[in-house]
């Protein structure tokens, strides 16, 4: 565990230094779109390089998104046509119904189709997205008042939320502002009332996912899926709290999301290890051999940024102040400075790591992902200029 004070002296990103880390990840974003054509990424590297992939996953929003902060950097037509391009097979892959079955429409539609819409008005990324939304809005259960995460709805096994959900929900919350249709904010707020009264244990540490009694809708019991262990803190699990909740204060305003994210957040501070770079699970601290997620770091950064955007205060200059600590760790430990290095951003995530406790396998690790590469980016553009939110 980290001590306070030494979180207090670590050093933030500098001027200079992020402006070198800004102009870096854009020269990896040209040359994988080089490399990548119209085509979409994997889901994470293997030996630090990606291959091409269909439009099949749930991370496929996030190249497309890295490409519209590109060309937000740079204005540079390449990354605007090739992303504008991503959003046709968005709307294919929505229409064909390729793995659709799932709460992570908004990973794959936000950073895509809306973030078209908001940066070039593009009304056929607006009706996409807005598809997308009603889909996500299917997978609401009322017994329970929750977005179930994966798989089929009719099957008992799968009534359960995640907490990743909570970066899915601004989807429904800009349908609602689109369309003036409150159904999506309403669905999104119920979830996130549920999702957070079960999810954040006492020590504010959270769940991974949580099981509901499809009969009354009661809640049951917290699980991993990908964490160490039903118990354990999931590293990742724990930044998607710290941004989603961000979020949900954005949306709802509600003063009570402002203590909570303060305990969430400082609970993921108060467990990262000396350089800042997160082991995968809470469970193993300084001096483990056990990768490190640099991910869980990059989606934290970009919640601390969020909720600095929302307040007016010294907080404000402390989250944010937090935020640049992080991404001066990320930049120094796992950022690509090369493109003979990766084809990614940021070295040193994990996907899955499989233990006698969880359910998932052994994949992408210490590895770079979609998702690490796209949230570490968005942090850059947040410290760079006044952004508008995709999400
Ligand atoms: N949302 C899935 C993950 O964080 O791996």
């Amino acid at each position: 565990m980290i001590d306070k004070e030494k979180l207090g002296n670590y050093p933030a990103i500098t001027p200079k230094e992020l402006e070198e880390a800004a102009a870096q990840a854009v020269r990896q974003t040209r040359a994988a779109l080089v490399e990548f054509g119209e085509a979409f990424k994997g889901i994470y590297s293997e030996h630090n390089f990606y291959s091409k992939a269909d439009n099949c996953q749930w991370t496929n929003g996030f190249w497309t998104g890295e490409l519209w902060l590109a060309y937000e950097l740079t204005g540079e037509e390449d990354f605007r046509r090739t992303a504008l391009k991503h959003t046709e097979s968005f709307r294919i892959r929505l229409e064909q119904e390729i793995e659709t079955d799932t709460h992570d429409l908004g990973f794959l539609y936000t950073p895509s189709c809306v973030a078209a819409y908001k940066l070039t008005g593009d009304v056929k990324s607006r009706e996409t997205a807005l598809l997308a939304a009603r889909k996500l809005a299917s997978r609401f259960h009322e017994k329970g008042q929750f977005i179930q995460a994966w798989g089929s709805m009719e099957e008992r096994e799968n009534y359960r939320l995640i907490i990743d959900c909570l970066l899915n929900l601004p989807l429904l919350f800009w349908a609602s502002e689109e369309t003036g249709d409150p159904m999506y904010a309403n669905i999104a707020k119920a979830h996130l009332d549920s999702a957070l009264k079960v999810i954040v244990r006492s020590d504010f540490s959270t769940y991974h996912t949580y099981y509901f009694d499809p009969d009354t809708g009661q809640p049951l019991k917290g699980v991993t899926h990908q964490g160490y262990s039903a118990e354990s803190v999931w590293a990742r699990g724990q930044a998607w709290g710290v941004y989603g909740i961000a979020l949900g204060y954005r949306y709802t305003g509600k003063k009570e999301y402002l203590p909570l994210f303060e305990s969430v957040a400082n609970y993921f501070l108060e467990h990262l290890p000396d350089n800042l770079i997160p082991y995968w699970d809470f469970t193993f601290s300084e001096g483990s051999l056990e990768p490190r997620d640099s991910s869980a770091a990059a989606i934290a950064a970009c919640g601390f940024l969020e909720m600095a955007d929302l307040l007016d205060s010294e907080k404000a200059m402390n989250y944010r102040k937090k935020a640049m600590c992080l991404m001066k760790a990320l930049h120094d430990v796992c950022a690509v400075k090369e493109p003979s290095i990766s084809n990614g951003q940021l070295l040193h995530g994990v996907y899955g790591r499989k233990t006698p406790y969880n359910d998932c396998i052994d994949h992408g690790i210490d590895e770079c992902n979609l998702w690490g590469d796209y949230y570490y980016m968005e942090a850059l553009v947040r410290l760079s200029k006044k952004w508008r939110p995709y999400w």
